[in-house]
């Protein structure tokens, strides 16, 4: 028995989405189960959600196994990515998926709700990155995809919190994105505008209206949109692309 074939891929490549439970993650590793890669489908709480994914892509004809963990705790991150390298022999792809927004204006934005924010969809996606690195490094090639937003490129009133993180994000990434070429680890950033899902779901008609006026293309996405690009991203067709910064926004900003 080859190396390859004791591990749960069975050769096939590796891809973890966090936050993969709803939403766009959910679409995005589905996405790439279809694209053939063994998908790792990481959650925070709900676990039923993202077994019913598995079930799903399983269903399809994909192969896909549950990863629960918590992005903004160090540790846990790091133990999760020991058992990837033992149980999978290494991650090709990561999608830094995960991610939250408290909206608050600032005079009112308590400590507490800040650091939440920065913990999850900043530091989180830090420290996916880190561990994930290190593999892909080894290996000569991998594939990093953050999901950033629209506000972190143009700001939003009322998501001061969530701008700073999905901005640093950016910053973050090209930064690492010039450490790890020269290993042939490519790092991205995916900015979605205003796409449905339980987070846009929570906005009220009135802000729908005015939301829809500021998007040329005059419609709101969908989490496939997203997940078509980070399909492109997560493969050799984007072999010459890394440090971008790429907008899936309807064209509301450019
Ligand atoms: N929807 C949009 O219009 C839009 C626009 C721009 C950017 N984005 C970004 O796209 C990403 C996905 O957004 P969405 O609309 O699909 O969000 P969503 O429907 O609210 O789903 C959020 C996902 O993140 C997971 N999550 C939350 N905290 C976590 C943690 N500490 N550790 C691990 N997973 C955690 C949730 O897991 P559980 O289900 O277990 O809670 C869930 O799977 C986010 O980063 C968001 O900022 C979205």
């Amino acid at each position: 028995m080859s190396e390859a074939q004791g591990l749960k891929n069975q050769g096939r490549p590796v891809a973890l989405v966090t936050g993969a439970s709803r939403g766009l993650g959910a679409a995005i590793a589905r996405k790439l189960a279809r694209e053939g890669y063994f998908v790792l489908l990481n959650f925070a709480s709900n676990e039923a959600k993202a077994k019913e994914l598995q079930e799903a892509i399983i269903k399809d004809g994909g192969h896909a196994e549950l990863c629960g963990f918590d992005v903004s705790k160090s540790e846990a991150v790091a133990e999760r990515f020991d058992w990837i390298a033992k149980n999978f022999g290494g991650i090709q792809v990561l999608v830094n998926n995960a991610g939250i927004t408290i909206d608050s204006l600032l005079m009112r934005l308590k400590d507490a709700d800040l650091e939440k924010t920065l913990d999850i969809d900043l530091k989180g996606a830090i420290y996916c990155t880190r561990e994930a690195t290190k593999q892909m490094m080894r290996a000569r090639s991998g594939s990093v995809i953050q999901i950033s937003s629209v506000v972190g490129e143009m700001g939003n009133a009322g998501q001061s919190a969530y701008a700073a993180a999905k901005a640093g994000l950016i910053g973050f990434s090209k930064s690492i994105a010039k450490e790890l070429a020269s290993r042939k680890v490519r790092v991205n950033v995916v900015t979605p505008g205003f796409i449905e899902t339980d987070m846009t779901g929570a906005l009220t008609e009135a802000q729908k209206e005015a939301i829809l006026r500021s998007i040329p293309l005059g419609f709101l996405g969908a989490a496939d949109d997203v997940a078509n690009v980070v399909s492109f991203l997560a493969s050799d067709q984007s072999r010459y692309i890394t440090g971008q910064v790429i907008g899936v926004n309807g064209g509301m900003y450019m």
